[in-house]
C-alpha cells in the first residue's frame, strides 16, 4: 500500500517567526488527514524553530538541498547529519531550480541521494522536463535519463524508500499545470522505468508525488490518478488554507502496491 504524501516546498520564503505562524494557522487544519503523509519543508534557518513547533503533530519535516559529504571545507553547504539532527526526516533533492540556477546535475543529485539513504533521510527527489523539451517531444528522454542518474547505486533494498516528484518545469510557478492525463502518462513511465530496474513489487511500492501549480482546485483530479502519489506544492504550500486544502483531497487515495 502506498501512503500519499503532501510535501510543502517553501523556497526562499518565512522567516522563523513567519514559519512559526504558518505552522501555528496549518496545525488546527490538519486534523483528521489521517492516511496522508504531510512534510513541510521550510528554509533551513527555520527548522529548528519548525522541529519544536512540530512535536506531536503528525506533520514531519524536510530540508530543501543538502551536500553529499558528511562535514568539511564547504562553506555554506549544510549536511544531512545537520538535517537528520534538526529534526528533518525527508530532503528534496534535485529541484529544477537547483538545477537550473545552481548548478546541480544528474550526478550531484545522485551522490546526495546516496547520502541520504546512508544517513536514514528520506529523498524527494526531482525530475521533470523544459517546456522546450516537452515540445520537442524529448520528455521521456529527459525523465529517463535523470531517474537513472538519480538511481545510480541504489540498493534494491533502498527502493522504496525514495520518493520521485514528477515536476515538469514548464508548470512550476507559472500557473499552469499538467492535465491529470498529461501527468498520469509520465508517473506510469516513471514506475516502468523503476520496474526494468528493480522489477515490479519494488517498483510498486515507490512514491511518486506532482508538483507544478498544484491547487485546491486541481489537487483532487490529479491525485486521482493511479500512479500519482501526493503532491510537492511550492506557491500553495505558504498559505494555511490552500495548503491543508490540497492535503485533504488526498486523503483516501492510497494505492495498493
Ligand atoms: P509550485 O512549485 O507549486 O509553486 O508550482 C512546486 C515546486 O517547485 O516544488
Amino acid at each position: 500500500m502506498r501512503t500519499p504524501i503532501v510535501a510543502g516546498n517553501w523556497k526562499m520564503n518565512k522567516t522563523v517567526e513567519g514559519s512559526l505562524q504558518l505552522i501555528a494557522e496549518l496545525l488546527p487544519l490538519l486534523q483528521d488527514t489521517a492516511g496522508v503523509e504531510v512534510v513541510l519543508c521550510p528554509p533551513f534557518t527555520s527548522l529548528w524553530a519548525a522541529h519544536q513547533a512540530l512535536r506531536g503533530a503528525p506533520v514531519g519535516l524536510g530540508g530543501q538541498d543538502m551536500h553529499w559529504e558528511f562535514s568539511g571545507a564547504y562553506t555554506g553547504e549544510v549536511s544531512a547529519e545537520m538535517l537528520l539532527t534538526c529534526g528533518c526526516r525527508y530532503i528534496i533533492l534535485g529541484h529544477s531550480e537547483r538545477r537550473a540556477y545552481f548548478s546541480e546535475t544528474d550526478e550531484t543529485v545522485n551522490r546526495k541521494l546516496l547520502a541520504s539513504l546512508k544517513i536514514g533521510l528520506i529523498p524527494i527527489v526531482c525530475v521533470g522536463e523544459t517546456l522546450q523539451e516537452r515540445q520537442g517531444n524529448v520528455t521521456q528522454q529527459v525523465v529517463r535519463q535523470q531517474v537513472r542518474g538519480a538511481f545510480t547505486g541504489v540498493e534494491p533494498a533502498d527502493v522504496s524508500r525514495v520518493i520521485v516528484a514528477y515536476e515538469p518545469v514548464w508548470a512550476i510557478g507559472t500557473g499552469l499545470t499538467a492535465t491529470p492525463a498529461q501527468a498520469q502518462e509520465v508517473h506510469a513511465f516513471i514506475r516502468a522505468l523503476l520496474s526494468e530496474s528493480y522489477g515490479t513489487a519494488a517498483a510498486a511500492s515507490v512514491r511518486i508525488q506532482y508538483g507544478g501549480s498544484v491547487k485546491p482546485e486541481n489537487a483532487g483530479e490529479l491525485f486521482a490518478q493511479p500512479d500519482i502519489d501526493g503532491g510537492l506544492i511550492g506557491g500553495a504550500s505558504l498559505q494555511a488554507g490552500p495548503f491543508a486544502a490540497i492535503v485533504k483531497a488526498t486523503v483516501n487515495v492510497s494505492r495498493e502496491a
